[in-house]
């Protein structure tokens, strides 16, 4: 089987080829990435040298390009992450995220849909978020049936994505399958984000920014079982379904931060409390969600995926890897890094609460 990784430098994509590249040898991985600011051959770089992987330097947004890779190619299945992640970017400067999520996908579907009206066994799975689902009260969680009530520019694009794979397969016979997952964290995840920001912020005595009253909940889960329920919908699934995927882990934002710091606490010997106090209560994300949290019965009954860390073994596990791999975050977080880190937090009044 021939693989098209989209997105395969960033976060959950390096995480999925990096577990994925060295098991299948007799298939092949493509990966094609425009190593935007999250995008980094760093975090491929124990894969790079194995014979059944491959990278090309592509933007999803340019067609040409991807047909030469296509053409090139011929993939049977292609896995698609590329995407403008962060939800504070798509505040700020909303355009990338249309066109490269909506613009980017809808790339994509058209190349399958040419590529592959002879193919038998061909397969596109789209990779995508339960943010599309709008934010939850205290109870109840998001089924696949929950309508979708996107809140943010990035959650507005990614529904979209999901309206057009899904239009693709009923318009157009393309076999397709959608995940929407839950936040993930683990090894390579860029430094804005919540859990390795504090990670790194704490080990260089840093503030950390804490939107609101940091009592926002979000369902926690390591990115292996993420990539483990995508290979099992890919290679277990039915076309045209779509499955939710998360670790029945919600954590308020001071309880995720509480917990980074127990575990860094028990590395390096400080004491966690003085961890704690780098805390600072900033101004909140415009229509910040509340809650999220998935009901993930249908992948395990149909598919009989579930996860296999824990917040406690997967949070040991982030968290040692991020003091045994300082130096990658010192070289991913560059000037582009530093200039957002200004804009993002300029003007966010700073308090205690
Ligand atoms: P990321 O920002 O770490 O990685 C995105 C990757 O896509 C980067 O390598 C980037 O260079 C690449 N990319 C961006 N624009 C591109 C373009 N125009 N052309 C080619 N490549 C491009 O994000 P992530 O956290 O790894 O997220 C991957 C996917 O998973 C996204 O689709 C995201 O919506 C989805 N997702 C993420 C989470 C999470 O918690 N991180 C949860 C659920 C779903
Ligand atoms: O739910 C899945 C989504 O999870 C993915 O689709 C997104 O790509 C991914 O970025 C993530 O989105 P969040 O907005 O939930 O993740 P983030 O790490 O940005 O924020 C997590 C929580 O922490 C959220 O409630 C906002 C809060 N936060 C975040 C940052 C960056 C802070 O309090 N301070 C911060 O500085």
């Amino acid at each position: 089987m021939i693989y098209l990784v989209t997105g395969g430098a960033g976060f959950i994509g390096a995480n999925f080829l990096n577990y994925i590249v060295p098991k299948q040898k007799d298939d092949i991985f493509i990966n094609i990435d425009n190593l935007g600011y999250s995008g980094n051959l760093l975090n491929v770089e124990n894969i790079e040298s194995h014979e059944n992987y491959h990278f090309r330097n592509v933007d999803i947004q340019d067609y040409n390009g991807l047909k030469q890779v296509f053409s090139e190619w011929n993939p049977d299945v292609i896995i698609h992450f590329a995407a403008e992640s962060h939800v504070d970017r798509s505040i700020l400067s909303p355009l990338h995220f249309m066109k490269t999520n909506i613009l980017g996908t809808f790339n994509l579907l058209e190349l399958a849909r040419n590529f592959w009206k002879d193919k038998e066994h061909c397969l596109f799975h789209h990779v995508s978020t339960d943010e599309v689902y709008g934010s939850l009260k205290e109870s109840g969680y998001f089924t696949e049936t929950t309508p979708y009530h996107p809140n943010s520019p990035y959650s507005a694009s990614k529904a979209s994505s999901d309206h057009l794979v899904r239009a693709y397969f009923h318009t157009y016979d393309l076999p397709v399958t959608i995940s929407n997952c839950s936040n993930n964290y683990g090894p390579y995840q860029f430094p804005e984000k919540l859990i390795p920001m504090t990670l790194s912020n704490f080990l260089n005595g840093k503030p950390i920014p804490i939107y609101g009253n940091g009592q926002n909940i979000r369902d926690w889960l390591y990115v292996e079982d993420h990539c483990q329920a995508i290979w099992h919908i890919i290679h277990n699934s039915e076309v045209g379904e779509t499955y939710n995927v998360g670790g029945n882990n919600e954590l308020t934002n001071l309880e995720v931060v509480r917990v980074i710091a127990d575990n860094l606490s028990a590395f390096t010997g400080v004491d966690s409390s003085r961890y704690l106090e780098q805390i600072t209560y900033v101004k909140d994300r415009p229509g910040h969600d509340f809650r999220y949290a998935i009901d993930a019965s249908k992948i395990k009954n149909t598919l009989g995926w579930s996860p296999e860390e824990t917040i406690e073994s997967g949070m040991k596990k982030t968290v040692k890897w991020y003091l045994d791999h300082q130096d990658w975050i010192e070289k991913v977080s560059s000037g582009d890094y530093q200039g957002w880190i200004k804009l993002n937090y300029s003007n966010r009044e700073v308090g205690n609460r």
